[in-house]
C-alpha cells in the first residue's frame, strides 16, 4: 500500500508526525487518481503540525497544502484530464504517495516543469501574484516594499516584481543575501537595521512605495509602514516575529494608510473559477521560461518526513525543504 504522512495530534513534529501504509480507492465517477511527485515543507505546514493554523484538519490526518503530481488514472465521467499530465492538486493532503481528488479541484500544468519547482507553485508565488494585483494599481517604476524577502514569497515577489516592471525595496535578517537577491532581480536590499523612514528617498531614487508586504509583524511591519507614500496600503500575509502589529494612528490619520490581510485559502474558495486558472496559467508560464525560480536546500523522502520538518524550522537555510514523494 502506498505511504501518507499522519499526524496524530497538534504539537511537535518528533511526537505528532508520522508516516503509514493507506489504501487509495480507484477514481470515481469525476475524480482522478494522482502519483504524487514533490511537496515542500511551508510555515503554514508547521502551523497546521503545531495546531496553530487557522484552517485545522480532522485527526488524524494526512497532511500537505501543496505539491505537484502526475495522473495515474481518471474516473468515470472525466474529460479534460488524462493519464500522463502533471497537475496541481488543490485539496489538502499532499504528503502522501497517491491520492484520489475531484478532477474539478485540479490544476493542469502545461507539458512537463522541473518538479521540485512545480510542487512549490500553488501557494507562495500564487500569494505574491495576488497580492502584487489585488490591493493597489501600480504603475511601470512604481516601489514596492516588503520584510522577509528572502522567503519563498519574498522571491516570488521580487522576480514577478521585475518582469512586470515594478522595484523593489527589501528587508532582509542576514547582510550576507543583500548580493544575492539582487541577483534573482531585487532592486535594493537593506537589513532590518535600516530606519526606512529616514532612507527610502535615497533608495528609492525619490520614489515612495506605495505597496508593503508584511510577512513578519512588529517593528519589521512598522518599519515597512514609515516608508509608504500617502494613501498607500501595507498587507500583512505572515507573522514570522510571533509580534503583533503596532501601528502609530498618525499613519491612519494623517498618512490615510491602509492596513489590509491577505490568505490565499480565501482567495481561492472566493476567486471565480476563470481567474483562479489565468493565474496559475501565468505562474506556470513564468516557470517555465525561468523568470520563477525558488532555490531548494533540500530534499527528503516521506518517510523521513519528521527530519524535512525539522529542518524547514532551521534558520539561515538556504532555500525550501521539500519532500520528494516519487522514491
Ligand atoms: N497568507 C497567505 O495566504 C500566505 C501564503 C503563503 C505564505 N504565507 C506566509 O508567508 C510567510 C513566508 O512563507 P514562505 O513559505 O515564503 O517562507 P519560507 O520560504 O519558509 O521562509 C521563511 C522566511 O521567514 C523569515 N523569518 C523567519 N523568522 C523570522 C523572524 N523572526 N523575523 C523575520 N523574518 C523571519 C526567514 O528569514 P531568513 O531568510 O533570514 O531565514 C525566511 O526568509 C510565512 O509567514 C507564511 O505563513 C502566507
Amino acid at each position: 500500500m502506498p505511504l501518507a504522512s499522519r499526524l496524530n495530534s497538534f504539537g511537535a513534529a518528533q511526537e505528532s508526525l508520522t508516516t503509514a501504509e493507506v489504501a487509495v480507492p480507484d477514481p470515481g465517477p469525476g475524480e482522478v487518481l494522482i502519483g504524487m511527485m514533490a511537496a515542500p515543507v511551508n510555515p503554514a505546514d508547521i502551523n497546521v503540525i503545531e495546531g496553530t493554523y487557522g484552517d485545522l484538519p480532522k485527526l488524524p490526518a494526512t497532511i500537505g497544502n501543496e505539491g505537484v503530481g502526475r495522473i495515474l488514472a481518471v474516473g468515470p465521467g472525466v474529460r479534460n484530464l488524462e493519464a500522463g499530465q502533471m497537475v496541481l492538486p488543490m485539496t489538502f493532503g499532499t504528503w502522501c504517495a497517491r491520492m484520489v481528488a475531484p478532477a474539478s479541484s485540479v490544476i493542469p500544468l502545461p507539458g512537463e516543469l522541473d518538479r521540485f519547482q512545480a510542487a512549490m507553485l500553488t501557494v507562495n508565488p500564487a500569494t505574491a501574484w495576488r497580492m502584487l494585483h489585488d490591493f493597489v494599481k501600480l504603475q511601470p517604476g512604481d516601489w514596492i516594499v516588503q520584510n522577509a524577502a528572502n522567503s519563498g514569497v519574498g522571491r516570488s515577489v521580487i522576480q514577478l516584481a521585475r518582469a512586470l516592471g515594478w522595484k523593489t525595496l527589501n528587508v532582509v535578517r542576514r547582510e550576507s543575501l543583500c548580493g544575492e537577491l539582487q541577483s534573482a532581480g531585487a532592486d535594493v536590499v537593506v537589513t532590518e537595521e535600516c530606519d526606512l523612514r529616514k532612507e527610502w528617498r535615497t533608495l528609492c531614487g525619490g520614489g515612495r512605495p506605495k505597496l508593503a508586504l508584511n510577512a513578519v509583524g512588529g517593528p519589521s511591519a512598522l518599519n515597512l509602514a514609515n516608508s509608504l507614500a500617502a494613501g498607500s496600503t501595507m498587507v500583512t500575509y505572515g507573522a514570522m516575529s510571533k509580534q503583533a502589529l503596532k501601528i502609530p494612528n498618525g499613519l491612519l490619520i494623517f498618512q490615510g494608510l491602509r492596513f489590509q490581510g491577505f490568505w490565499l485559502k480565501r482567495w481561492r474558495e472566493n476567486a471565480e473559477e476563470s481567474v483562479r486558472r489565468e493565474t496559475y496559467a501565468a505562474l506556470a508560464e513564468h516557470l517555465g521560461k525561468g523568470t520563477l525560480f525558488t532555490p531548494v536546500h533540500a530534499s527528503f523522502p516521506l518517510d523521513r518526513v519528521v527530519e524535512a520538518v525539522l529542518a524547514a524550522q532551521q534558520d539561515e537555510r538556504g532555500g525550501k525543504i521539500l519532500l520528494d514523494l516519487s522514491v
